[in-house]
């Protein structure tokens, strides 16, 4: 996966204004309200992220432009989201054709870059935020994992990775790149156990993703 730092022009903050506002016009109540905390937990810890890896904090307009849109085409039905998918021939596999959860990113990543003219950053990032991929680079692993561990998420999981993230940052024992990694890891743990206990379907990328990152990271050993 990609963990080299950026050189493309970031995200204006112009254009996070017209996003900001928007937004209500695709999402509202308690989608509203998570899309703003997986923003501010987003940011959050590309500051951490950025800093130690000597990022320009220019690239935090990307990371909250991708954080904005993640989830503009989660109202779809599964019925438009096949449609738009068939429009845009966008690829699907089987394990993502019942599922608004797994098609919801690639439909918001295609509506939002006809909406607001995103950069191939944020594009990838909203991307991959829910079965991940191996073209992750630094703000699409942030989203991946804001999106899960972000505060207004109760389940217990989500917050055992969320207090992971700090305690690892915090103390130092770990490099914030690897903090992420390693709690991507634990995410990836937390929604396959969902997966299992639910007789849901779980999406090959998924396993490529958890895959890919242990050996980047030598399996943490
Ligand atoms: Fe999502
Ligand atoms: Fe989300």
């Amino acid at each position: 996966m990609k963990n080299s730092t950026f050189t493309h022009t970031p995200t204006s903050w112009e254009t996070v204004l017209e996003v900001r506002t928007n937004l209500s016009r695709y999402i509202s109540g308690h989608r509203l309200a998570h899309t703003l905390s997986v923003e501010k937990q987003a940011v959050d810890m590309a500051k951490i992220i950025f800093s130690s890896l000597g990022i320009d904090n220019a690239y935090i307009s990307d990371v909250s432009c991708a954080t904005l849109l993640h989830d503009i085409t989660k109202h779809f039905s599964l019925e438009e989201q096949l449609k738009f998918c068939e429009k845009h021939s966008i690829e699907i596999c089987k394990a993502a054709e019942s599922s608004c959860a797994m098609l919801h990113s690639k439909t918001a990543a295609f509506l939002a870059k006809e909406l607001f003219d995103i950069n191939d950053c944020v594009f990838n990032a909203i991307y991959c935020h829910t079965v991940g991929g191996n073209s992750m680079d630094i703000i699409a692993k942030i989203i991946f994992l804001a999106d899960y561990i972000e505060p207004t998420r109760t389940a217990e999981s989500c917050k055992n990775v969320r207090e992971l993230f700090y305690s690892l940052t915090e103390n130092g024992n770990m490099s914030p790149l690897k903090a992420l990694d390693f709690c991507i890891i634990k995410s990836i743990d937390g929604t396959l156990d969902y997966l299992i206990q639910q007789n849901l379907p779980i999406h090959i990328q998924t396993v490529i993703t958890r895959n890919g990152i242990l050996e980047d990271n030598a399996f943490f050993k």
